[in-house]
């Protein structure tokens, strides 16, 4: 299952990609906006620190406006993923760029048949949100079941990414369905190492090393 950051925020993803742990990067324009940096810019500097797809949500809201910003997007890096919207023009988009090789991510899905529309245009990626879909009444972790289920019975190679990730048993429970990516907030994350028996071991093991009043280095 790969890990990617769901931020802009240069020093988090730059720290988790010092641990080996991170395969790519997901942004969007609120998270754009909490940043306080320049589109373009950030989105350069997030692809020279992970090799793995750095995805870049279009604006636009109609298919020829999504292929020029597109167009500018992809040029950033080689490892830039466009992230389109899960509306026609969006599948519309997505089915012209992944045609000639560029990768692309399509957002905002909440739905299993919107799931089959994205593999459906070729997509690389299809962000379902779990946490959102949480929020409103409905199990987000149902959904990313439904998805599996059908991407399996036609074998679709577009990966699930699960999006909208707000704590570590949506991490367990996708990795339980099998679902390929999770994209997360950087605090998830490092919370996913937690473990109050581990603390606790930590601090026993230490405690009964320095009665032995040695030192390896
Ligand atoms: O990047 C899209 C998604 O992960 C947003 O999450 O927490 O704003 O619902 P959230």
């Amino acid at each position: 299952m790969k890990f990617f950051a769901d931020t802009a925020e240069i020093d988090d993803i730059r720290e988790l990609a010092e641990t080996g742990l991170l395969d790519g990067v997901t942004t969007n324009p609120s998270l754009i906006a909490k940043s306080g940096r320049d589109f373009m810019e950030v989105t350069k500097e997030i692809c020279g620190i992970t090799d793995g797809p750095v995805s870049a949500e279009v604006v636009a809201l109609d298919h020829e406006t999504m292929m020029k910003e597109a167009e500018i997007l992809r040029k950033i890096a080689d490892n830039v993923c466009i992230k389109v919207p899960l509306t026609i023009d969006g599948l519309k988009t997505c089915k012209a760029l992944t045609g000639d090789g560029t990768m692309v991510n399509v957002t905002l899905c909440f739905s299993a048949n919107q799931a089959l529309l994205a593999a459906k245009a070729g997509a690389t990626f299809v962000s379902p949100f779990v946490g959102r879909h949480d929020d409103n009444g409905f199990d987000g972790m149902d959904l990313i079941r439904d998805i599996r289920l059908i991407y399996d019975n036609y074998l679709f190679d577009t990966e699930i990414l699960v999006a909208s990730v707000r704590h570590a048993t949506h991490v367990l429970e996708s990795a339980r369905i099998g679902a390929d990516v999770a994209t997360m907030p950087p605090k998830v994350i490092k919370a996913l190492a937690n473990h109050v028996l581990t603390d606790k071991g930590i601090e026993g093991f230490l405690a009964d090393w320095a009665k032995t009043g040695q030192s390896i280095l």
